[in-house]
């Protein structure tokens, strides 16, 4: 049996195909390319396409015999996708039902999906469990908790199981230092923070700080890309052994503020990174701190890297090794 990564050329996809390789299995990737990078994987089978292309994804189920899907390939900015949310629902919601449709079709019953923590919207209370209130402030979160909903409903209707991970801010690089956070444009924090340090921007703009939080900036709970991928790896053995359908939070449990992120930068990078108040983002949450404990219980996963400064480390190696992330030419 195969597994099929959708996305498995992007920041979370390559960790997730990384650890795949390491245990040995045979895996297919699809991926635009979009954001995507193709030197990020080396794997066998590579089908540089989308998601929403029916015939493509006919024939990779023909070519294959597929038993688990992860499906990684979304648009992933917050305040773009509150600019442009046809762009988000377009991408992260329609092209996903072909996807799901196709599976249905060809008899593939367990799929692993990145959901993310962005589905709570301002939380009710901190730390996040599943069940607590789940109201999107962006077309972004919006998506990604409408897929969950259809998800629940395909499982209830067809031979069909998924864990939807919900993950909190991914953040680092592999330690081996061959794959890192590559994306152009730029829109998360600690890669831009790092790209002062390099020189390569003047400075860090802190989104807002009236926000009701310790030091006015927002929190979030950083939790590195690996872990993530061991997390996919539970969950698809979790459905092997035939587990039910379920969501689940992916986090450190500690809630960190951009300010706090700068201050650890320059310790870590030595450079001052000089930082400047701007308005608030649209879209964000003041704060978003998960409770594992359910992703503990039933994948038996717990992150195994809880320290932000070995996050930030690596994400910092990374960084300096490929200031232009996998783009070459710029
Ligand atoms: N921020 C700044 N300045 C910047 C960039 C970000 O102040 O230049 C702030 C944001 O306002 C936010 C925090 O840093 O408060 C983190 O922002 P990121 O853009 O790095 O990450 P987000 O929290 O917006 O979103 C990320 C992923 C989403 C996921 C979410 C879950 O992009 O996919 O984490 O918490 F849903």
């Amino acid at each position: 049996m195969s597994v099929l990564v959708c996305g498995g050329a992007g920041y979370i996809g390559s960790h997730v195909v990384s650890e795949l390789k390491e245990l040995k299995y045979d895996i297919v990737v699809i991926d635009n390319l979009e954001y995507g990078h193709r030197e990020s994987i080396n794997v066998d089978h590579f089908y540089e396409g989308d998601i929403g292309d029916k015939n493509l994804l006919d024939k990779v189920f023909s070519n294959h015999k597929i038993d688990t899907v992860f499906h990684l390939c979304a648009y992933i900015e917050v305040g773009e996708s509150v600019s442009n949310p046809s762009k988000y629902y377009n991408n992260n919601l329609s092209k996903p039902l072909t996807l799901l449709d196709s599976m249905v079709k060809h008899n593939v019953p367990n799929f692993v999906f990145s959901s993310t923590a962005a589905v709570y919207g301002e939380p009710e209370g901190v730390p996040l469990k599943e069940d607590m209130r789940k109201c999107p402030t962006s077309p972004y979160g919006d998506s990604k908790l409408a897929l969950e909903k259809i998800l629940a409903w395909y499982s209830k209707a067809y031979s069909f199981n998924y864990v939807a991970l919900r993950y909190f801010n991914a953040s680092g690089a592999h330690p081996n230092g061959h794959i890192g956070e590559s994306h152009d444009p730029e829109s998360h924090l600690i890669p831009l923070v790092l790209s002062v340090a390099l020189g390569k921007r003047d400075n860090i703009k802190i989104f807002g700080d009236d926000y009701p939080t310790p030091d006015g900036t927002c929190l979030r709970d950083y939790v590195h890309v690996c872990d993530l991928a061991l997390a996919h790896i539970k969950a698809m053995e979790y459905l092997k052994n035939g587990g039910e359908s379920i969501s689940c939070n992916l986090g450190n449990g500690a809630g960190f503020s951009v300010k706090e992120i700068i201050d650890l930068s320059r310790e870590i990078t030595g450079h001052s990174i000089p930082s400047l108040i701007e308005k608030k983002r649209d879209g964000d949450s003041s704060e978003l701190i998960a409770d594992s404990t359910l992703a503990n219980n039933i994948l038996g996963w717990t992150p195994k890297i809880t320290s932000l400064k070995y996050i930030i480390e690596t994400a910092w190696n990374w960084h300096k090794n490929h200031p232009n992330g996998f783009n070459k030419n710029l």
